[in-house]
């Protein structure tokens, strides 16, 4: 990623695949949250995906059924990349900020954030998408910048070391509370989906 704010303590460079990388999540206990939660939200959808969405954490509906995004921010979700052309199984792969619920869907705190950031970036290494989508300034602040405002950074594309193209834009959540901020997102999808048919028109 662009900034990496919390290096790894553990080296995760020897789990090499993602049903591993699953296995060990479901053991974690290096923060507090793991003793709160039903489950364990991995993440899912298309291993192979070239489009990964990121987001804070799961919340009440995901930690009953152990998936990210099924929720009513999830649904609004789903009809955003349905809007675009996209389809969440298809093209993308989903994670999370954190991958057990914080206390009554509070933002994860930097402790927990700090120990369970290193799966998702070896999460990100095994999906190895070439384009991120940032949902909402938890998931831009963990992973980008701290002091980083969501108003300002969304809708603009950064560029991992690496060379993944990053697009923060608003979580669903907000889009739930403030409709005004629906046409930005539509505008955000809109430059993700072009950005990734031009994945395949580079390639020929
Ligand atoms: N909000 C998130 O950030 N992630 C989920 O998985 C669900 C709601």
């Amino acid at each position: 990623m662009n900034r990496v704010i919390y290096e790894p303590d553990f080296d995760l460079s020897v789990v090499g695949s993602l049903e591993e990388l699953q296995e060990q999540v479901a053991g974690c206990t290096r923060c507090n949250l793991r003793a709160g939660c039903t489950r364990v939200v991995f993440g899912e959808g298309n291993p192979g995906a070239r489009l990964m969405l990121i987001g804070e954490g799961p919340g009440a509906d995901e930690d009953r059924m152990g998936r990210p995004f099924v929720g009513k921010a999830g649904q609004l979700l789903d009809k955003i990349l349905e809007a675009v052309g996209l389809e969440r199984f298809t093209h993308t792969y989903i994670a999370n900020v954190v991958k057990c619920r914080p206390p009554g869907n509070r933002v994860p705190r930097p402790e927990e954030a700090e120990q369970c950031l290193p799966w998702l970036y070896r999460q990100i290494e095994l999906v190895s998408p070439k384009i991120i989508v940032l949902l909402g300034s938890t998931a831009l602040q963990y992973l980008i910048d701290p002091q980083a405002r969501i108003t300002v950074m969304r809708g603009r594309w950064l560029v991992s070391k690496s060379g993944i193209k990053i697009m923060p834009t608003y979580h669903p959540a907000a889009l739930l509370r403030d409709a005004s901020k629906k046409r930005p997102v539509w505008e955000d999808f809109k430059q993700v989906k072009e950005a990734y048919l031009n994945l395949y028109l580079s390639q020929g």
